[in-house]
């Protein structure tokens, strides 16, 4: 599908000449698959109309929260720095939430300052704190509450969110007291209850066993929140042939919980808008060959893309150009840092690859750039944006003098 002529294709630009023009390791977002992307998520929606807050997390670069606002998508910000650029981004702050289980005194008057439609709470210290900033400013500020239904998500370990060992959310009987004890205030009001129960969800069933919870929840407290905060985790193919979100059977699964609840929905996604539209082009240093395998060895690294080595996750990597030259021998993709973490990918085999070739790591849209760093001095790769025959620096490749 994305090969033309044998060559890979980002919509009408080839690799191999987006690496020659700007370099490599640069990551390449495609404006057309989060155009897709956001259509198709508003297309699945739209009968339950829910309000639709990217999850800024996931993807921060100025350009890419440009295009979020023209297709009318609210913020999921979790700091001063996500807020910040989601305004600059010029989101209206009417459409942005505010996550996150330790917001800072200063985060909290920047937000509240800011106005933005609410602020959600993750304990009883946050709310304390909030209710003393409105005071001083005799305002009322909308809050959310955060709840933990100790749901497993079945996803990776590390980016559950939704069980009762995480730090995330309250417990049922710490939701109600707060409620109880806030829902009179005269300086907050209790809007919206929130959930996230994790990330890469390819199973509608726990969503399922999150809105039986919490519309008991709802049930046991008698109130009437305006907002449920559904929060984000769609999950995506990473692997051909693996499984995907069926949206429309979560659609269903909330329109049968709206009919008990009179509430808007909000949802927090930012994988399933950006992850798949964003690609890792990199450029092979050396291939080192063993008795036992190849070991590719790619100009980007573990400080660019930390997904493999943090979760072992799995992103496929791809020929710019392709040949019928099959090498029947393992094949193991890594950086050149100096741990032995610093590896992207095992396969068994793969088509003959020579130092010098261009390869496509894939779907690194979310929690690519976001999660690079400067491990050994490393400047952050390039960021392009590609629509049709264009291609445009997004955010310009780091100097390394801008490190020193
Ligand atoms: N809302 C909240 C409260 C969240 O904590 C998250 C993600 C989202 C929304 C967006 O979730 P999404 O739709 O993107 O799944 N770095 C990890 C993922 C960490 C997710 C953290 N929270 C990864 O690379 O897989």
């Amino acid at each position: 599908m994305k090969y033309k002529n044998k060559q890979f294709f980002i919509e009408n630009l080839s690799a191999e000449k987006i690496a020659k023009k700007f370099g490599t390791p640069a990551y390449v977002y495609s404006y057309e698959k989060i155009r897709n992307n956001i259509l198709n998520f508003k297309k699945n929606f739209n009968t339950i109309n829910p309000l639709i807050c990217f999850s800024v997390k996931s993807n921060s670069n100025l350009k890419i929260l440009n295009l979020i606002n023209k297709f009318n998508l609210g913020a999921d910000v979790v700091s001063k720095g996500e807020l910040t650029i989601a305004l600059k981004a010029k989101i209206k702050p009417d459409k942005i939430v505010f996550s996150g289980v330790g917001k800072t005194l200063d985060e909290l008057k920047f937000a509240i300052n800011k106005k933005i439609l609410l602020i959600n709470t993750e304990s009883e210290n946050e709310i304390v704190e909030i209710e003393k900033i409105a005071r001083k400013n005799n305002r009322k500020v909308n809050i959310g509450i955060r709840f933990n239904p100790d749901t497993d998500a079945k996803t990776l370990k590390n980016i559950s969110t939704g069980k009762k060992e995480n730090k995330f959310g309250l417990t049922k009987n710490k939701f109600l007291e707060i409620l109880d004890k806030y829902k009179h205030s005269k300086f907050i009001n209790i809007i919206c209850l929130s959930v996230h129960i994790g990330s890469q969800i390819t199973n509608h069933v726990p969503y399922k066993n999150m809105l039986l919870i919490i519309n008991k929840l709802i049930e046991k407290s008698k109130y009437n929140f305006e907002y449920i905060d559904l929060g984000g985790g769609m999950g995506i193919q990473y692997e051909k042939n693996s499984n995907k979100l069926n949206y429309i059977k979560y659609k269903n699964l909330i329109k049968s919980f709206l009919k008990k609840n009179n509430s808007k929905i909000i949802f927090e996604p930012g994988r399933s808008i950006v992850g798949d539209a964003g690609y890792l082009i990199s450029k092979i240093i050396y291939i080192k060959s063993t008795n036992s395998k190849n070991f590719v060895i790619l100009d980007s690294a573990m400080n660019d893309l930390l997904r493999p080595a943090l979760y072992g996750a799995k992103h496929r990597i791809l020929p710019a150009k392709l040949n019928k030259k099959k090498i029947l021998k393992k094949h193991e993709f890594v950086g050149p840092i100096c741990e032995t973490t610093d590896k992207f990918l095992k396969v068994p085999k793969y088509q003959k690859l020579n130092q010098g070739d261009t390869v496509i790591i894939c779907d690194v849209g979310a929690y690519g750039m976001v999660l690079s760093s400067n491990y050994n001095m490393r400047p952050k790769p390039a960021e392009i944006l590609v629509n049709k025959d264009l291609a445009k620096v997004i955010k310009k490749r780091q100097k390394l003098s801008s490190i020193i």
